[in-house]
């Protein structure tokens, strides 16, 4: 193969994607390093403010981006979100989907508050299905697509103390091995991702020993970095991740080696 078409398989030039939680840690770190590779990245946050700065460090370096502020707990809004960037750039090759948070932790799932618990579910689970669902359509189309759906290792072995969060994020790997059958002959392949703990602001409010206890998992002795998730993420994105579909990457530093 020449240096020419492996290069490519790799490139984002010319695409569109679309990436949520693009104002911190993982997706930020994603969204900048997919703009360095020729896409247009459309970085989705509730924050605004960090979203713009997203979008102002890939201005600064010559790529392209534009922000978008949105709760991925919205269905509505979504649709609205994917419709307008659909009608103004005309395709998304390719969805990252890094919004999430916590929830509460350090907690017996007995002594969780109904709405919290509820609230976790509707962003970390079902804000990754109604995207999927606002994209699908569009990537059908083009029969291309790429979408990465960012789990956790709770959703793979269960961190004590997090039941919201183990919940939403097992739940996102069984939806993602499902449909990736679905769309398995569509060129579209759908992917999540299990990292352990990443240093991001994330775990700012993450109870001492929840943290403790995950760090103390992970082999390596060490954090990993959001870095080092978007080079994973930026594969899994590209037109190389073309026959991996429904499974869910590892980036643990060995906690998980299944
Ligand atoms: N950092 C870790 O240790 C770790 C480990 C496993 C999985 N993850 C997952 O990785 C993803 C990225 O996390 P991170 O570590 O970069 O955290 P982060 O807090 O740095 O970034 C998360 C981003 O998601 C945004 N967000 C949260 N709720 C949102 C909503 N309802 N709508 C839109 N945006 C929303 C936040 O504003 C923030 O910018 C999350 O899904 C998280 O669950 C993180």
């Amino acid at each position: 193969m020449s240096d020419d078409i492996a290069f490519e398989q790799i490139s984002y030039s010319g695409q569109v994607v679309v990436v949520t939680g693009a104002a911190s840690g993982i997706g930020r770190a994603a969204a900048e390093l997919i703009a360095t590779r020729g896409a247009k990245v459309i970085c989705v946050d509730l924050n605004q403010s960090g979203a713009d700065e997203t979008v102002a460090s890939i201005l600064k370096v010559g790529g392209k981006a534009e922000s978008a502020v949105l709760d991925i707990s919205d269905q509505k809004k979504i649709s609205d979100l994917v419709s307008s960037i659909n009608n103004k750039d005309k395709r998304i090759d390719a969805l990252i989907n890094c919004a999430g948070y916590p929830g509460p932790t350090g907690k017996f799932v007995e002594d969780i508050n109904w709405d919290d618990f509820q609230k976790v579910i509707a962003v970390n689970l079902f804000g990754a299905i109604w995207l999927t669902q606002a994209v699908l359509p569009i990537m059908k189309r083009q029969k291309y697509g790429r979408i990465v759906q960012v789990a956790s290792i709770a959703g793979k072995e269960g961190n004590p103390k997090m039941a919201p969060y183990n919940t939403a994020k097992s739940g996102l790997i069984g939806f993602v091995k499902g449909v990736a059958k679905e769309i398995a002959t569509d060129g579209i392949t759908i992917n999540a991702l299990a990292p352990a703990v990443i240093a991001t602001p994330i775990n700012v409010n993450t109870a001492k020993e929840t943290l403790d206890y995950m760090i103390s998992k992970i082999p390596a002795g060490r954090l990993g970095e959001p870095s080092e998730v978007a080079e994973i993420i930026a594969f899994m994105g590209s037109k190389a991740c073309s026959f991996t579909t429904g499974f869910t990457f590892d980036i643990s530093g060995g906690r998980a080696t299944y």
